[in-house]
């Protein structure tokens, strides 16, 4: 009988240099995707594939996180009085009511492998979700999450979610070797993972995005992982040092990625959440038609 993956582990210890200046006193994982931050949309997605618990691991500058989803008080109550229930929904039902939330500090930044043995004492001997916020996974006909939960439940394995990538930008990922396996039911076994070869090296051009499904064996390999790739702690050795013990499946993404954690996939989310908007959507759809006969748009050469 496989356990119930109930919590998640949330890394949102990093800088997001990247977003500088937006980033210096504001955490990038605040930043807003049409009217909500980008996390939201994260822990959303969890709990709409069950997830009861969230370990946050956080750090300097970052406490803008936990004031979101902690409960405002003055606004509330200045909601209320004005009988805007509409702004007050969208203050008060971020979480259900029974949702707890967890908040520890990488301290240093050490790695992703270290940042998720941060998490260790909360999720205890339980399997657990990992949810890297830089990416938003959406899908308007399945949570990719629940689909490797179910993977998990099913086979007791290890599971990550993964996506064909051009062959030159494997250095930007882990990489899964799957061998000679073949794709099936949307599934593959993993055989080994390194983390960002170069194209010559890489075993496939399979990368893991940001969603993982472990059993809590994981923090046994974490902890024997050496500095790897950049000097780091890297989750993907944790992860390819446990395939020696226990199996690990490759959920292949059907829907959209957005790698916030970059300008143009930020800006990749914004568009397509926007067109998505009910109210926004139609007249973001006139603008853009009307922008695309333009200079500024007929000036743009083809990336
Ligand atoms: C991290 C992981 C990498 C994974 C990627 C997914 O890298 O180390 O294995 O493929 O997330 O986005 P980062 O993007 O933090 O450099």
């Amino acid at each position: 009988m496989t356990q119930k993956v109930r919590k998640a582990v949330l890394p949102v210890a990093g800088l997001g240099t990247r977003f500088l200046p937006a980033t210096k006193a504001t955490p990038k994982e605040m930043l807003t995707v049409v009217d909500k931050p980008i996390i939201q949309y994260v822990v959303e997605e969890a709990l709409e594939a069950g997830i009861e618990e969230f370990v946050f691991v956080t750090g300097r500058g970052k406490s803008a996180i936990e004031n979101h989803f902690d409960k405002p008080y003055e606004l509330i109550d200045m909601l209320e009085k004005k009988g805007k229930l509409k702004e007050l929904a969208s203050v008060t039902d971020i979480l259900p009511k029974d949702t707890k939330l967890f908040y520890t500090r990488q301290g240093a930044p050490l790695g992703l492998g270290h940042a998720i043995y941060q998490a260790k004492s909360v999720i205890g001997d339980e399997p657990f979700a990992v949810l890297l916020p830089d990416d938003i996974i959406y899908d308007d006909s399945e949570n990719a999450l629940s689909k490797m939960i179910e993977i998990h439940d099913r086979t007791n394995s290890n599971v990550v979610l993964t996506m064909d990538v051009p062959k030159e930008r494997t250095q930007n990922y882990g990489v899964l070797d799957i061998q000679n396996e073949k794709v099936d039911n949307g599934c593959v076994k993993a055989h080994g993972f390194v983390e960002k070869p170069a194209p010559e090296n890489a075993p496939s051009t399979l990368a893991v995005t940001g969603r993982y499904v472990f059993n809590a064996s994981i923090f046994d390999e974490i902890e024997k992982t050496t500095p790897g790739y950049g000097g780091e702690i890297q989750l993907t050795d944790a992860m390819d040092s446990l395939l020696e013990k226990e199996d690990f499946y490759g959920y292949i993404l059907k829907g959209e990625r957005f790698d916030c954690g970059d300008k143009f996939g930020f800006q990749q989310a914004n568009l397509y959440f926007a067109l998505k908007d009910e109210f926004i959507g139609p007249k973001l759809k006139n603008y853009i038609e009307k922008i695309s006969a333009e200079k500024i748009f007929t000036d743009l050469k083809s990336a």
